[in-house]
Formats: C-alpha cells, sequence, structure tokens
C-alpha cells in the first residue's frame, strides 16, 4: 500500500516536471525579428541578436542564445534574432559590421552589448542592469532616425540587384560580362532619366527668368566675340544684383541703336540654350 502511494507520488511528481519543462520549451525559441515587423522591438526590453546561417561564430552562439532566451520571461524582456542576409534592411538600419552583433533595446533606446557572452554573463548585463553603463548609440546612427532608414533602403535595393544579378547568372545563364554590360547600361539609363525628372522640376519650381539688361548695358557696344562673351557674365552678375530693382519693361524693349540691339538677342539665345 505505502509502495504504491510512494509510486504514485513518483509518477505525479514526474508528469508535473515534464509539464513545466514543456512550458520551458513554449518560450524558449527567440523571437524572429524582420524587416516588416522589426518596429515592435521599440516597445518594452528587448535584446537582439544580429546573426547568419553562413557564420561560423553564429553557430557556436545558437546554443547560447537559445538558453538565454529561456529566461526571457524571468528576466521580463524579449530575445529577438535577426537573420541578415534574410533582412539586408535590418543590417543596413543597425549598421551590422560583425556576426553575431547584440543589441539592448529599452523604450526606443538602442545600446550596442560588446561584453562577455556566455549565458550567465548576458542574464547578468539585465538583471543587474548593466547595459546602462554603455553609451546609447548616437543620434546620426539610430536605427528609428530616418538616414538609417534610407541606408536600410539602400542595403535592400543592393541585396535586391544582387538576387536579380545571381538569377540571371544562375537561372538564365548569361554570363557573367553580359550582366555586366547590362547593368552599366541599365546604370546610366537609369541616371539620364533621374536627370531628365531634376530638370523638369526645376523647369517646373524654378522657371528661368529673363532678366532685363540695364539701360546702360544697352548702349555699350561690344567690339569683338571675346568681350562678347565677358559681357554675358558680367551681365548674370548685374542681373543678380539688380533682380531687387524693377527696370520699367518700356525701357528694356526700347532700341537704343540696331547693333546693341542684335547684342541683346544673341544674350538672350545664349540663354535659351541653358
Ligand atoms: C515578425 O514576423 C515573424 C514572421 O512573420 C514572426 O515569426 C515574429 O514573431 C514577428 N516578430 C515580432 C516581434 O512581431
Amino acid at each position: 500500500m505505502l509502495a504504491l502511494r510512494v509510486a504514485y507520488i513518483f509518477l505525479a511528481l514526474l508528469v508535473i516536471t515534464k509539464r513545466t519543462s514543456a512550458n520551458l520549451n513554449k518560450q524558449k525559441a527567440p523571437i524572429t525579428v524582420t524587416d516588416g515587423n522589426w518596429t515592435n522591438v521599440l516597445d518594452g526590453e528587448w535584446m537582439l541578436e544580429f546573426m547568419a546561417p553562413w557564420c561560423p561564430a553564429c553557430k557556436s552562439f545558437t546554443e547560447v542564445w537559445r538558453e538565454f532566451a529561456t529566461w526571457g520571461h524571468d528576466l521580463d524582456i524579449s530575445v529577438g534574432v535577426i537573420d541578415v542576409t534574410e533582412n539586408p534592411g535590418l543590417s543596413g538600419r543597425f549598421l551590422v559590421t560583425s556576426l553575431p552583433t547584440l543589441y539592448h533595446v529599452q523604450n526606443g533606446e538602442f545600446r550596442r552589448y560588446t561584453g562577455a557572452r556566455k549565458t550567465t554573463d548576458l542574464i547578468s548585463v539585465i538583471d543587474e542592469k548593466k547595459w546602462a553603463d554603455i553609451e546609447p548609440v548616437a543620434w546620426y546612427r539610430d536605427p528609428k532616425s530616418v538616414q538609417m532608414g534610407v541606408l536600410s533602403s539602400f542595403f535592400k535595393a543592393a541585396m535586391f540587384i544582387r538576387g536579380v544579378y545571381s538569377t540571371m547568372t544562375n537561372v538564365y545563364g548569361i554570363p557573367e560580362w553580359l550582366c555586366y554590360v547590362i547593368f552599366a547600361i541599365l546604370t546610366i539609363l537609369v541616371g539620364l532619366i533621374l536627370g531628365l525628372l531634376l530638370v523638369l522640376c526645376c523647369d517646373n519650381f524654378f522657371p528661368a527668368k529673363y532678366i532685363p539688361l540695364p539701360p546702360e548695358r544697352l548702349a555699350h557696344k561690344p567690339s569683338d566675340d571675346r568681350e562678347d562673351d565677358t559681357d554675358i557674365i558680367d551681365d548674370t552678375a548685374d542681373g543678380q544684383k539688380l533682380s531687387g530693382e524693377s527696370i520699367p519693361e518700356a525701357k528694356e524693349n526700347s532700341p537704343v541703336n540696331p547693333q546693341s540691339n542684335d547684342s541683346d538677342l544673341r544674350k538672350r539665345q545664349s540663354k535659351n540654350a541653358d
């Protein structure tokens, strides 16, 4: 009878232990953070690991990070992991230059952790608030900032182009040199289109104004072409000075003498050519 009771209690204990470890297993895995949902780390306290499947140092660190993640609940933090090969935007945003890189995040304040990396070390960083001794990342490197967002897009674009390149070579069997030629032509085309758009925008928002000549310049007779050229430069400088003053329209159009009118026309033409 007693033996049965002992056996029963033993069995019950076994079941309870199993259940607890099963619960632990549920919390075990670090939370995946992606390009799309990284802003979730701005809420609360996080420890983030940036890793890549190909990096040997990350492989040996995986077990430590998984064990640390099981402490997340007790420490009241979230433990996240970011695969930089799948989320190039985040590797740009956090300027990840070595792997694995660890970040501590507290209410949107980012600190790069470079200290000891055993599970116990990591736990004490949180438990004893050792992270507070680390300087937060400077404003210009803040992952929330606009400029890091731009950098993130560049990283994404670079990764996209790399993807296109490997598709071209591996799937379509396009030779490497032809890929480079295609990319060079595309780059020039994109540059031309962007340049054209820029010119159109400028013309739209800052239309070129005809700056009227001051009357005393109209009387001036240029003797040769070279002098005429310097005249144009002078004219622009004067024109800028004079842009504030108002010059009567009638004066501008009234012919002082035919020759100066001719030079005026030439200046107009050269302006239009711009
Ligand atoms: C982000 O998305 C991934 C996959 O879509 C998901 O597994 C993960 O839990 C999400 N992370 C956060 C912090 O919401």
